[in-house]
């Protein structure tokens, strides 16, 4: 997988703090626990997508912290040494292009 490739070229360590942004419906969570990675949070607006990642991973979801959350609302209560992020801010910034271009548009 190419994320879990990049936190190897970076060397990131094993007791790095990562956030996992948009990670409810990926598997990248389960990569990183087989790799060692100790201190993993997956944050995802949507509920399902974590319960489902909970649900696959058994016993190992407790070793993560999952965070129910819109991004753009999230107000971190640490710091994190890696944020990552696959297909989700993206679709934030087409919605921000959107509403900005919707301003521009529709004029009362
Ligand atoms: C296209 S999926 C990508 C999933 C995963 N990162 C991957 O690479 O397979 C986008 C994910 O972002 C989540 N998402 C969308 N908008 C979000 C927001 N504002 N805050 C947090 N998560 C969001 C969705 O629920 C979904 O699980």
């Amino acid at each position: 997988m190419v994320s879990l490739s990049l936190f190897e070229k970076l060397h990131v360590h094993k007791k790095a703090c990562i956030l996992d942004v948009g990670g409810g419906d990926s598997t990248l969570v389960d990569d990183l626990l087989r790799a060692g990675f100790e201190d993993i949070t997956v944050l995802d607006i949507l509920e399902l997508a974590v319960e489902r990642a909970r649900r696959r991973l058994g016993t190992q979801a407790d070793r993560v912290k999952w965070i129910v959350s819109d991004i753009r609302k999230f107000k971190p209560d640490r710091t994190y040494d890696v944020w990552h992020d696959r297909a989700t801010f993206h679709f934030l910034l087409s919605e921000m292009k959107f509403v900005s271009m919707r301003k521009l548009l529709v004029r009362p």
